[in-house]
């Protein structure tokens, strides 16, 4: 079988620094990206930034620069995060380049070519900051401004000649393609909203503007830019060198295993992409997972709420691995969540310093003061440490069950439970009384309790890669592959070797207070 496996994230819009919400969506795919190469997966992930529209040359022109100088600058930045974020993708794309032009101009003439678009004026509400169009009743007005129910972004009328998708044809194939593929759209309650929507029957979609130039221009008549959704959805295949669709890349990725986005930008990923794709004559991704928004005061992170969180501050300060493990283990994925600082310093505290980076640390002390500081060989496990290993080797294919239903949280809670037990062990097993009397059973001890560390680390590795990483290679255990294979493989460990040193792991946070 072929074992490939495409994952993406959102494109982000360079109109601003990148934030927390941003780093969000980032991170959960790279954990699932790194989870996936754990499995043995060929794996393709990829992330990029979202340059043209309406809502990026306002930016550009508010901030007086050309809008591709302002993008070159603000994409920067974005990439420079992926670094920050410690995020294992493949390609960064950018709306910008040729190789993505040369696939949007492809897909608008194959939608031109099928019959699928005609030319008509659009007379309607459009929210430049979601690059989105609203009918009347998707509006409200407040304080006297017209703004979006969903949003709260203000919307303009607009009244141009403009290019028409003909979406209302695809309302009957897109609700059969749910269907079909009952993983299509995820969380279910997502699937539920998006359902219901489509039922409801869909209007064609104007799939250009006339008003601004800063797009990709309309194939055979300039004066047209193409919305910016459909040449930014494209994205996800241009990476893959369409419209050469004989390429190995794309031969192998297309269709996306999966898409990870925020459940603001569900309606374009499950019902336009689709539908694009269907008339197009290309297979749809397989999966669209729409996670919740990071709140912070209870409201949407965002920057024009001005309530934002700088991922890199927290970074600085408290370490990319502190900030990955507390986003995914504090928020739920597919639900909004609350993140303060009071919690994540609880959360470093008690799950990464006194659990896990606990465990570790008094482990190798331990056989560094007693053991020549080489894990002891043994063989005569008795009930009491085959309990310890088993418990988490018969949960192995649970585990990946529920990383690959991106049920992360089960997931962690699971291994977290397996750190705690792992403490507790060490502590019933008193390995310092036994060592005098009968140094075989120590040994058979230690021996236990670093095969438990090593099964942990190997599944927190796609969550807190660094820590895991060092603990592995303090343990001497091989580092260029790690896999899910080495779990409960009991040869992993150069008996003959001294662990390498550990600084510690997680520093504890003081509270300020
Ligand atoms: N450019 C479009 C996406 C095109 S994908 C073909 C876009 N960009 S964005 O920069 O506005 O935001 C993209 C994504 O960032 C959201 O869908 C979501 O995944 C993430 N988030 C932005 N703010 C967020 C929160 N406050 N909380 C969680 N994630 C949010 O939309």
């Amino acid at each position: 079988m072929d074992k490939n496996f495409y994952i993406t994230t959102p494109i982000y819009y360079p109109s601003g620094n990148p934030h927390m919400g941003h780093a969000y969506s980032s991170i959960i795919a790279d954990i699932f990206a790194r989870f996936k190469r754990l499995e043995g997966y060929n794996v393709l992930f990829l992330t990029g930034t979202d340059e043209h529209g309406l809502k990026i040359q306002r930016e550009a022109e508010k901030n007086k620069k050309d809008p591709k100088l302002f993008c070159d600058e603000l994409s920067k930045k974005f990439k420079d995060l992926t670094k920050i974020l410690n995020l294992t993708n493949d390609d960064f794309i950018r709306t910008t380049e040729k190789r993505h032009y040369k696939s949007v101009e492809e897909i608008w003439n194959r939608l031109v070519e099928s019959g699928d678009i005609y030319l008509d004026k659009y007379t309607g509400w459009y929210s430049v900051s979601d690059e989105a169009y609203y009918d009347e009743d998707e509006i409200e007005e407040v304080n006297g401004k017209k703004i979006s129910k969903t949003s709260g972004s203000t919307v303009d009328w607009v009244e141009e000649e403009s290019y028409f998708f003909k979406l209302s044809s695809w309302s009957e194939k897109l609700l059969k393609y749910y269907k079909d593929n009952k993983d299509f759209i995820l969380p279910l309650s997502r699937k539920n909203e998006v359902v219901n929507f489509v039922k409801k029957g869909l209007k064609d979609l104007s799939v250009s503007r006339t008003s601004f130039s800063w797009g990709v221009p309309v194939p055979k008549n300039k004066k047209h830019v193409i919305y910016v959704w459909l040449d930014a959805l494209t994205n996800y295949i241009s990476a893959l060198n369409f419209p050469n669709i004989k390429d190995e890349n794309y031969k192998r990725f297309w269709p996306a295993n999966i898409h990870i986005i925020g459940k603001d930008i569900l309606r374009f990923h499950a019902i336009y992409w689709p539908a694009f794709l269907l008339a197009a004559k290309l297979p749809p991704p397989k999966k669209v997972f729409g996670h919740g928004w990071i709140l912070s005061d209870d409201r949407k992170m965002s920057k024009s709420l001005g309530n934002i969180l700088d991922p890199i501050e927290i970074v600085k300060s408290y370490g990319i691995d502190q900030l990955r493990y507390y986003l995914v283990k504090e928020v739920s994925l597919g639900n909004d969540g609350s993140i303060s600082m009071d919690n994540l310093k609880n959360c470093i505290n008690n799950d990464l310093a006194n659990n896990y980076g606990n465990l570790c640390q008094r482990v190798f002390s331990f056989i560094k003061k007693n053991c020549s500081n080489k894990i002891p060989n043994a063989k005569n496990f008795n009930d009491l440490d085959n309990r310890l290993l088993n418990q988490l080797k018969n949960n192995i294919p649970n585990l990946i069950k529920l990383m690959n239903n991106q049920n992360l949280n089960e997931f962690i809670k699971l291994v977290v439970s397996y750190s705690f037990d792992g403490n507790k062990y060490f502590n019933d097993m008193e390995p310092w009384t036994v060592k005098k009397d009968d140094p075989e059973r120590m040994k058979v001890i230690l021996f236990t309790i670093c095969e438990q560390i090593k099964n942990i680390s190997i599944l927190l590795n796609s969550i807190i890669p660094k820590a895991t990483e060092r603990v592995l290679e303090t343990m001497n255990v091989k580092q260029k592959n790690i896999s899910i294979n080495q779990i409960n493989n009991l040869e992993c460990f150069d008996h003959d070797k001294e662990l390498k040193e550990l600084d510690i792991l997680f520093n504890k946070i003081e509270n300020d207070n």
